[in-house]
């Protein structure tokens, strides 16, 4: 029998992450099988219980039972603690491990694929939500010159700021405070992209040799990468490149051999 694993979530239909998994067992040659499971929105524990008994080895999480994933986490690595989400489970006995790799997978993707170094760089985290908290932690690791983090509601800021406080390199506020400021890394983990709406960004925004980095993917640029281009940012991203390499990284933590990710990212770039 195959170690099976899966990507629960709700909705999952449209999830790439069994297309991405499966390519990463066939080139790593793993005895492995990934499935998804939908789960209904009070059903999260039950399904867990029920893929565990049935000798489920690993899962990943996605939206929207990333916190509940914490929760129930009997160990978390310092990743999962600081982003208080998890978004990779193993299995083992009676113990259940918390990780989130979606960070790593973020650091990954600007830092190893697109070749932007963020180590003293001047960078603009839009978005002070679950999605932003995750990748605060492996943000500051590279040890960029400064951290602003823009919030539309800025009580929000100033709380993620708080929370990595032992950092003395964040400023924190919303998006009409970092007028005439420019930034080298600016990234959207917004939801806004999701509606269609760009962010209330200021002119200045965008530095020269500059990259814009949104966590979100479409079949065309949105409306945050628009408006990048338009006032002037170098480098464009959106978030497939995040998308694998987080998966890569949790298919290393379950199966200890870390897969190539470079021709898939393409493959998914083309389709898109
Ligand atoms: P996620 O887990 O995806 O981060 P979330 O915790 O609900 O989801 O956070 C959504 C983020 O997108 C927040 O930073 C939110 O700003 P507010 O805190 O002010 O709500 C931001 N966001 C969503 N729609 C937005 C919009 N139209 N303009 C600006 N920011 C938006």
């Amino acid at each position: 029998m195959p170690d099976t694993y899966a990507v629960i979530g709700n909705p999952i239909a449209h999830s790439k992450s069994p297309l991405i998994h499966a390519e990463f067992s066939k080139q790593t040659r793993q005895d492995m099988y990934y499935e998804t499971i939908l789960a209904p929105p009070n059903g999260f524990a039950a399904a867990i219980e029920d893929f565990q008994q049935n000798g489920g080895k690993g899962m990943n999480v996605t939206v929207p039972f990333k916190i509940e994933a914490y929760k129930i986490s009997t160990r978390l690595t310092e990743q999962a603690t600081a982003a208080q989400a998890v978004n990779t489970l193993v299995f083992d006995g009676n113990e259940i491990y918390g990780d989130n790799t979606d960070g790593t997978g973020l650091i990954r993707d600007i830092v190893t694929n697109l070749d932007f170094a963020i180590t003293t760089k001047r960078v603009l985290l839009c978005g002070a939500g679950g999605a932003a908290r995750g990748i605060m932690l492996p943000l500051l690791k590279q040890e960029p010159r400064m951290l602003a983090i823009s919030n539309r509601t800025i009580q929000k800021a100033h709380k993620l700021r708080q929370q990595f406080s032992s950092y003395k390199n964040i400023v924190s506020g919303n998006y009409a405070d970092i007028a005439g400021k420019e930034f080298d890394l600016i990234i959207n983990a917004t939801s806004a992209s999701l509606i269609g709406k760009p962010l209330p960004l200021p002119l200045s925004t965008f530095a020269t040799e500059s990259l814009a980095y949104d966590i979100m993917y479409g079949d065309k640029n949105t409306p945050f990468l628009q408006f990048a281009r338009k006032e002037g940012a170098t480098y464009l991203s959106d978030g497939i490149g995040m998308l694998v390499e987080q998966a890569a990284e949790s298919f290393f933590i379950w199966r200890g051999v870390r897969p190539e990710t470079k021709l898939l990212i393409e493959m998914l770039n083309q389709k898109n």
